[in-house]
Formats: structure tokens, sequence, C-alpha cells
């Protein structure tokens, strides 16, 4: 017997990102993403200024996710929204909006962790695409997070290791920073770094037990070696950005790497995903294909809109949670900090 359809929206705006989709069973109908521009200006994230952007934008946004995927509220079955990990202030726009559209569709209501929609995301169904079976490892790697968790199943995630300092969206960003680039960097690190020599310049590893990870080192190193060659030449920067950003992205990446074949070994699982901004990276890309190649293992990278913060993610796990019947009540309350599995 063919499966009833069910239609979930779905509100992402943990951060900087309002983002609204629509989604049929497995199969995204719509994904709306508006980008605040504001924060550009400042070199990073204003709290207060996403908090406010997301409020003028949420209204506008559902409204496009509906006509877009050609769905009238009244056949919505389910509200789904990021209660968290994420920024308070954006955090309770999605999750205010959410809780009051529900209540006025009569509709269920649907909780989801940010990052283990990260994760999710390769449960979305579109094609060319193989999905990843139980357990498998995911690589969770954005701009406020950076750990390896083994996924058991669906709703069943063990964390095996995370970033004890910056997160490594956090290193990319800084690093651009350093060299004057705008906010986000981390998008343009990869763009030069695709015209430059990875061993052009070196930068130390942290040295870090187990699978946990450290960022901050290496943005001072890179801090002192900007200051050194500067000082030398004026227009070092300038001069080198290409070089500069392919030896900063192949540090971070053979930091990466380094660590998610460390947790390959220890648990005896070839299958591996990565998932989050950092994952929309060409070069993590590439290193996950060649690891294919040379190392045996299964690979699974997201479509690039399914990286970066988006709502199709908070929709999968929507309709994974509405199956199992997971759902909330008005009394939910949006979450800053909220670990996988907590
Ligand atoms: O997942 P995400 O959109 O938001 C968070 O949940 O943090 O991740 C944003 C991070 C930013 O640090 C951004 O610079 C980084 O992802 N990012 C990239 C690339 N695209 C986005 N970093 C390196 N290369 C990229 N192509
Ligand atoms: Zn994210």
């Amino acid at each position: 017997m063919e499966k009833s359809k069910k239609y979930i929206l779905s509100i992402e705006s943990s951060c900087d990102d309002t983002s609204a989709a629509v989604l049929c069973n497995k199969k995204v109908l719509s994904n709306v993403v508006a980008t605040q521009e504001i924060h550009k200006q400042y070199g990073g994230v204003v709290p207060e200024l996403a908090s406010r952007a997301h409020q003028q934008n949420i209204v506008p946004v559902v409204h496009q996710a509906l006509a877009k995927a050609n769905i009238d509220k009244k056949q919505l079955s389910a509200i789904a929204f990021t209660r968290g990990p994420g920024l308070m202030g954006s955090l309770l726009v999605g999750t205010s909006f959410a809780k009051s559209l529900a209540l006025g569709l009569n509709i269920p209501l649907i909780e989801v962790n940010h990052m283990e929609a990260h994760i999710l995301a390769h449960f979305i169904e579109h094609d060319n695409q193989s999905i990843p079976s139980f357990p498998f490892l995911a690589m969770t790697i954005s701009g406020g997070h950076t750990q390896i968790v083994k996924v058991i199943d669906h709703f069943q995630m063990e964390v095996l290791g995370q970033t004890l300092d910056d997160a490594v969206g956090e290193a990319f960003d800084k690093s651009a920073k350093l060299m004057g680039l705008p906010y986000p960097g981390g998008p343009l690190i990869d763009k030069y770094a695709q015209l430059g020599n990875p061993h052009a310049y070196e930068f130390p590893k942290p040295k870090v037990d187990g699978l946990n990870f450290s960022f901050s080192g290496l943005k001072t190193s890179i801090l002192y070696f900007l200051q050194r060659e500067t000082r030398k030449d004026p227009d070092f920067i300038s001069k080198h950005i290409n070089d500069i950003c392919a030896s900063v992205q192949y540090t971070i990446l053979e930091i990466l790497m380094e660590k998610l074949q460390m947790a390959v070994n220890q648990t005896g699982i070839h299958q591996v995903a990565i998932g989050g901004g950092v994952a929309a990276n060409s070069g993590i890309r590439q290193r996950l294909k060649d690891a294919e190649e040379n190392l045996g293992w299964s690979t699974f990278i997201p479509k690039f809109e399914y990286c970066t913060d988006n709502a199709a993610m908070i929709g999968i796990v929507g309709y994974l949670k509405y199956e199992k019947g997971a759902f909330s009540d008005q009394s939910i309350a949006a979450k800053a900090r909220y670990a996988i599995g907590g």
C-alpha cells in the first residue's frame, strides 16, 4: 500500500540565516534561505541584529516556501522547528512562530536539534543519492561545532570527540579576518585556496589527545606569521593570498582527516559522512572522495544546499519524528545549549 503523504513545514533560525522548507515525506518541495547581509560590516554575527532580522524575514520566508511548494497551509501535517543549539534571540523567533502556527492550524509541533539535523540531512531523498546505513560515523563541521559522532540510529548518537576551543568554521572565518577578508571568510578561503599552493607555508598542527580537536593555536600561529611577513613586505597578504589560503586550508583539512582516520580505526566503521557549513568546502569534499579510493571508505557528502544552515534538514528530522509520533507540546522552550542526544 502506498504510504500516505505528509507535508511538513520546517523553520530554521538558529544563527544568521532565516530559512523555511516544505517537505513531502522525505522529499524537499521548497527550501528558502534568507541570508542576513547586515553582519558583513561587523566582521561577525551580531546576535541582537540577527534576532531583529529574523523577525523581519520569517513571515515572507515562510510564505515563499509554501508558495514555491504549491502547498496551502491547510494541507500541512506538522510544523518542525530548530529548538537549539544557537543564539537565544534568534531561536526565540523561530520557536515562537512555529508554536503559534501549529496552535492556529491545530497540527502537531516537532522540536529539532540543529546538530542532529546536520547529520540527518543525509536522509533527504533526491536523485543519484546513496544513504548511509547504521552505524556510521558523522563529522559535523560548522561555524559553532566540530564533532565526530557515532550514529547508531536516527535518534541514537554518541559524540566520540569534539573541539576543545574554536569550531572549524570559526578557524576558517578568523583566519580570513586576519587576512582582511569579509565575514564569513570560509567560502573565500576555499575559493582562493583552489588557485594556490597548499605547501607554500607550513603551520603547526595541535597535539590533542584522542578524537578531540583544537583550533585556537592555529589562529595564533597565522597571526604571528602574517605580522612577521607584513613587517618585511606590507603587501605580503595581497601578493600571496592564494598560497596563504591554500596552506591554511591544507592544515585545517589535515587536522580533520587525521582525526577522522583515527575514528575509523578505533570503531572499525568505514562509512563516513560529513555535515555542516564547512562540508561545503571543496577541499574536504575532495579529501573524502580520495579516501573512498585510497582507504576503502564509503563516504557521504550532502548536496551543497543542505550543508550550510537550511530548513530542509530540519524538515527531514521533522518527518522522521512525525513517523515516530515524537511531538512537542506548547510548553516547549528554545534551548541555546543543546547537546546531541540531550
Ligand atoms: O552550518 P553553518 O551554515 O552554520 C552554523 O551552524 O554554524 O556553518 C557556517 C560556517 C561558517 O564558519 C562558514 O565560513 C563555513 O561554515 N563555510 C565554509 C564554506 N562554506 C561555509 N568553510 C569553508 N569552506 C566553505 N566552502
Ligand atoms: Zn549549522
